[in-house]
């Protein structure tokens, strides 16, 4: 086809798109004579991404802080993303399952691999003044965490392990979160009295946390699994990414993550508080919280055995994993 030819076919199609929802092509073609050129800045935002790192002090090393968490927030909506399509999605269809699950791992893979920047890349001291500063405020109140949470799983797998025989699908969605394992971190458990940073995330998110879990009722990410037609669902292939995305999601992650509470809170045989006020020793390891979103794809063995890896990783580092 000649260029102008080209043309021609494109102003007829433009003609036929705006004509369709009453619009008039001449004076969006005005609009596009006067507009600028797309630029890359423009286009990411760039100037408002640079401008939200904002200190609360004069150490540098805040800003490491402030911006990991910032890139974490970003992973966390990455994997939010393709959460939420694979609860929307009608088809069944076994590779598109699969494939989005591997994307969720990929990004978890990433966070895991990049938390040595909080690890060991931050001074201690530095960290021990500036957190000071940020109180009552810690990423326990990450809304984006606990969305990940319940799009995953049902609400009675997330329920404290204390508690957690006591309660199934037939409880109100409002009942079980009550009773969510992260309420009872935040919680003194002689005067009932929650923390202030538990107390301020609940009037924030509530109301949005209680929403979603409601929307996805009888349908999170191990509903979906399991409504699979049987040869589906027998697949070593989703088996093994949905396995991955339980151990990325609730032991390598959260064992990374408490690799940089023992390097900044623990010392000796005392602790500094943690900015939740949670007892971060105890709430932390993932083999006390036994946080897993598809249990039955597990062995009793393997069930017993979930985030036990801490102890290794805590106590005899030199020991390969
Ligand atoms: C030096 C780095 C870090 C330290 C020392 C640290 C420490 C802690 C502690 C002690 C808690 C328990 C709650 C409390 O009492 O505050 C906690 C919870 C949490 N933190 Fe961090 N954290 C660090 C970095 C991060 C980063 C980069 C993120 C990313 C968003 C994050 C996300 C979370 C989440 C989601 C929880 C809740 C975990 C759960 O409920 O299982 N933290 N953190």
């Amino acid at each position: 086809m000649k260029n102008d030819e080209r043309i021609e076919s494109q102003i007829n199609k433009l003609e036929e798109k705006y004509k369709n929802s009453g619009q008039d092509l001449s004076s969006y073609l005005d609009g596009l004579l006067y507009q600028r050129y797309l630029t890359y800045w423009d286009y990411i935002h760039l100037d408002t991404l640079l401008s939200i790192q904002v200190p609360r002090t004069h150490f540098p090393d805040e800003e490491i802080f402030i911006m990991y968490h910032q890139i974490t927030e970003l992973y966390f909506k990455l994997i939010l993303h393709e959460q939420k399509q694979i609860v929307e999605d009608k088809s069944q269809d076994l590779s598109f399952f699969i494939e989005k699950v591997n994307r969720i791992n990929n990004y978890f893979k990433a966070l895991i691999s990049s938390f040595s920047i909080m690890i060991k890349g931050m001074e201690r001291e530095q960290f021990l003044r500036y957190r000071m500063a940020l109180l009552p405020a810690s990423g326990f109140q990450s809304a984006q965490y606990r969305m990940i949470e319940i799009y995953s799983t049902p609400l009675e797998n997330m329920v404290h392990l204390s508690e957690r025989g006591q309660f199934s699908e037939k409880h109100d969605i409002e009942e079980l979160f009550e009773h969510i394992y992260w309420k009872k971190g935040a919680t003194d458990l002689t005067t009932g009295e929650k923390t202030l940073t538990l107390k301020q995330f609940e009037f924030r998110y509530t109301p949005r946390l209680l929403r979603i879990a409601n929307q996805v009722k009888n349908n999170t990410i191990y509903h979906k699994y399991l409504q699979l037609p049987e040869s589906s669902r027998k697949d070593t292939a989703l088996i093994k990414s949905l396995k991955d995305l339980d151990l990325n999601a609730n032991v390598n992650w959260p064992l990374m993550h408490m690799g940089s509470a023992y390097r900044y809170l623990a010392k000796e045989n005392k602790q500094v508080d943690a900015t939740g006020g949670t007892n971060w020793k105890d709430f932390l390891p993932p083999s006390f919280q036994k946080i897993i979103f598809f249990p039955t794809l597990y062995t009793e063995e393997e069930l017993d055995s979930w985030g036990k890896q801490w102890v290794d990783h805590i106590f005899n580092p030199e020991k390969k994993q």
